[in-house]
């Protein structure tokens, strides 16, 4: 079974993305290449908004967490299907800003925004900033004051909530780079200058609990902590918080290890929860945002290599090397992520070899993966790991000078180049004589 549900095999046993020949897209741009599947992409973000819109009556906004990947076409889909975009630097904010993104339907996070950073998203009237400290509150209000404006901004709140375990450690999240505690009455602080910053419009509460989460019960418990602060709010301080962010986090399947829920259920029981909450508490029902990144942009994703050598090392493993790496996925080598690898123009023979498949850059840990079933791979070969749409090219780097390689986007069997692949010239291009 292929990890993903646009993959298939076609008669001539070559793997298939989104119905396009997977060989083919590798002889036509060659390789290393990201290939993107708009359909799938599109698809995701339907199912969210679908979802938003039955269980909570459309009363929120999907906005996808562009660091999954981003650029122009990417920020363009997101655009056509009605999302808001969650943008974490100048850099990402200003490639949505190049295609016309509203501004209004931006989410600006970050722990340690700058100053030009903070002043630029205030110029371009972006919807939300996600304000993280009470330096950057101050900052903000002052940089607001200086230009005769209001900032609209959200909270970041570390609600205590650990998703990576299935119990809650309850406590555990408090040390955390990101956002203001609530056990120790450093958020509630928070919420009491905000109300009285002159150039602040305190709209909502934000926050995140983790990533590649595939439990719904944090969740829900996340929702449940950030209304019981809202409604604390409201009746010690007589202020509506009319917005909550719950961030993003939904895990997708990397392997046949991995079981997703469905998205929808996870609208549903949160908006079970959240209007549980709210009746109880006497709360008016918050406008709802969620984030989601990777279960967007990850399934509809494969990176294509070509396979340089074999190394067996008798009763150790057997490397096969490929024309990228860790330069441009660097997930096994920083988290030991896990991947489903295919030998694309063989993908219909059985996976019977298991291989430990190297990168080209100068660094033992440079591995895409070890143990990897895979079927009788040789040099000339064309590799495919599979989901790799999120946090793959937006996490490419230049290490050993390595050129980046090309997206390519897939719509209705065709495909298109959507960003270039790196030349030489690229490489040198800020250096100076
Ligand atoms: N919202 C906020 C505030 C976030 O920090 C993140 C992810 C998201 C939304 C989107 O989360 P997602 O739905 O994609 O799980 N580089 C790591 C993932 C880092 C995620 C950081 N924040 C990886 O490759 O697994």
């Amino acid at each position: 079974m292929l990890v993903s549900k646009n993959l298939a095999v076609n008669e001539q046993g070559h793997l298939t993305a989104g119905g396009v020949d997977t060989v083919e897209l590798a002889k036509q741009y060659g390789t290393p290449l990201y290939v993107m599947d708009e359909g799938l992409i599109r698809e995701h973000c339907r199912s969210f908004k679908e979802s938003m819109d039955r269980y909570y009556g459309g009363e929120g906004l999907v906005c996808y967490a562009s660091k999954a990947f981003c650029c122009k076409a990417m920020c363009r889909i997101m655009l056509e299907e009605g999302l808001g975009l969650d943008v974490v630097s100048e850099g990402e904010l200003y490639t949505a800003l190049s295609v016309g993104f509203p501004p209004e339907k931006l989410c600006f996070h970050g722990n340690n925004k700058t100053d030009s950073e903070l002043s630029f998203a205030l110029e371009k009237g972006v919807g939300r900033i996600i304000v993280d400290n009470i330096y950057e509150l101050d900052r903000l209000n002052r940089l607001a004051e200086q230009t005769g404006r209001n900032a609209n901004i959200m909270y970041r709140i570390k609600p205590g909530i650990d998703a990576h375990t299935h119990n809650f450690i309850m406590t555990g999240q408090i040390d955390s780079k990101f956002g203001f505690a609530l056990e120790t009455g450093e958020a509630y602080e928070a919420v009491k200058k905000a109300i009285e910053c002159s150039h602040i419009n305190l709209v909502g509460l934000h926050c995140h609990i983790g990533s590649q989460i595939f439990d719904i019960d944090p969740f829900v418990r996340a929702a449940e902590v950030m209304l019981t602060f809202i409604a604390k709010i409201k009746d010690e301080l007589g202020f509506e918080v009319k917005e909550l962010n719950l961030g993003g986090g939904f895990g997708i399947k990397y392997t046949e290890e991995d079981a997703p829920v469905a998205y929808d259920k996870y609208m549903e029981k949160v908006s079970e929860k959240v209007k549980e909450v709210c009746a109880e508490k006497k709360v008016k029902l918050p406008f709802i945002l969620i984030e989601p990144g990777r279960s967007i942009a990850a399934p509809a994703g494969i990176t294509l290599y070509t396979v340089g050598g074999r190394k067996e090392i008798p009763n150790i493993r057997t490397y096969v090397s490929i024309d990228g790496g860790m330069c441009d996925n660097p997930r096994y080598a920083l988290y030991q992520s896990k991947y489903d690898v295919e030998v694309a123009n063989k993908a219909n023979l059985p996976k019977s070899e298991t291989v430990t498949v190297a990168g080209k850059c100068c660094e033992t840990g440079d591995l895409i993966g070890e143990g990897m079933p895979i079927q009788p791979v040789e040099p000339g070969d064309i590799l495919a790991v599979l989901a790799t749409g999120a946090y793959n090219y937006s996490m490419s780097s230049n290490y050993n000078r390595i050129p980046k390689p090309a997206v390519v986007m897939l719509r209705d069997g065709k495909s298109r180049v959507v960003v270039k692949r790196e030349t030489l010239d690229d490489i040198i291009r800020n250096d100076l004589d």
